[in-house]
């Protein structure tokens, strides 16, 4: 199953890379305020579901630009190009994120930056791998010299209200902050050790998913803010390893209540 997602990210990321060199003639359309979706999005998306059906015709599919499609237990979770607002800019910093889950369960996970060829895969039980090698979640121990990763909630003024609350309380504790805009990717750092930890409000299941089976595999810890393990049903995300895990859970939840 892992060698189907591979291969669909594949074939969509050489046309994402290869589309790149033309992105100020791509057509734009303004979806939400900062959401755009552009043909890239949308022709990466049908590659990738074609191959997945075309092997697995009774999975469904959960995907960005096309939305639910079938109902099988089996359904691939699919971002086509994770980080639009970088791909429209030239930014180079983007992926694409799939995801397969079973019931309740995260089986298969892929987040593919198709610049860098980075491929970032996971199976459950089996391990986290960045290029076929083992990947790792950071070992720090506390916040003192550690780099973090976030993301901005937009369109939702109360959440912002609420991600800068928290922002303001760890900020100073760490070595520094990055926003790079991918939350798959983002995700798939901390799964390798090149983020400590990282936390944003308002994703949705196709940002996060494969990037949560990757930090688990690679020994690290995914909640909601609140700490629970409903973190695709809230979209607020916060991961780390257990130690960092638990001291950024206790500065959000003060932070938050603090109101
Ligand atoms: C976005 C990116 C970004 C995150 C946004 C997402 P898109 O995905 O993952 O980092 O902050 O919430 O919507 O729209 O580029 O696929
Ligand atoms: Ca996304
Ligand atoms: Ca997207």
């Amino acid at each position: 199953m892992l060698n189907i997602a591979v291969r669909a990210a594949r074939t969509a990321g050489d046309i994402i890379v290869r589309k790149m060199e033309q992105v100020t003639d791509i057509p734009v359309k303004e979806k939400t305020l900062n959401d755009f979706v552009t043909e890239v999005d949308r022709k990466a998306e049908e590659i990738i579901i074609d191959t997945i059906l075309k092997a697995y015709p009774q999975h469904s599919i959960l995907a960005e630009e096309s939305g639910r499609r079938g109902e099988g237990e089996f359904q691939w979770i699919i971002d086509p190009l994770d980080g639009t607002t970088n791909y429209l800019h030239g930014f180079p910093q983007f992926a694409i994120s799939i995801a397969l889950k079973h019931g309740d369960h995260l089986e298969q996970a892929l987040v593919y930056d198709p610049l860098r060829q980075e491929q970032f895969t996971a199976t459950r039980g089996g391990g986290a791998y960045l290029n076929n090698r083992r990947i790792r979640v950071s070992k720090r121990k506390d916040l003192n010299g550690a780099l973090l990763g976030t993301g901005f909630p937009y369109g939702d003024s109360e959440k912002l209200e609420t991600f800068i609350r928290t922002f303001r309380a760890i900020f100073p504790k760490t070595a520094g902050i990055r926003r790079v805009g991918a939350a798959s990717l983002d995700l798939a750092y901390v799964a390798c050790g090149r983020l400590d930890g990282f936390w944003e409000f308002g994703l949705k299941p196709w940002d996060m998913a494969a990037g949560a089976l990757l930090i688990q595999e690679a020994g690290g810890i995914v909640t909601s803010m609140n700490n629970d393990t409903s973190f695709l049903k809230s979209g607020d995300v916060l991961t780390a390893n257990s130690k960092l895990h638990e001291e950024l859970a206790k500065i959000i939840s003060s932070a938050i209540d603090n109101v």
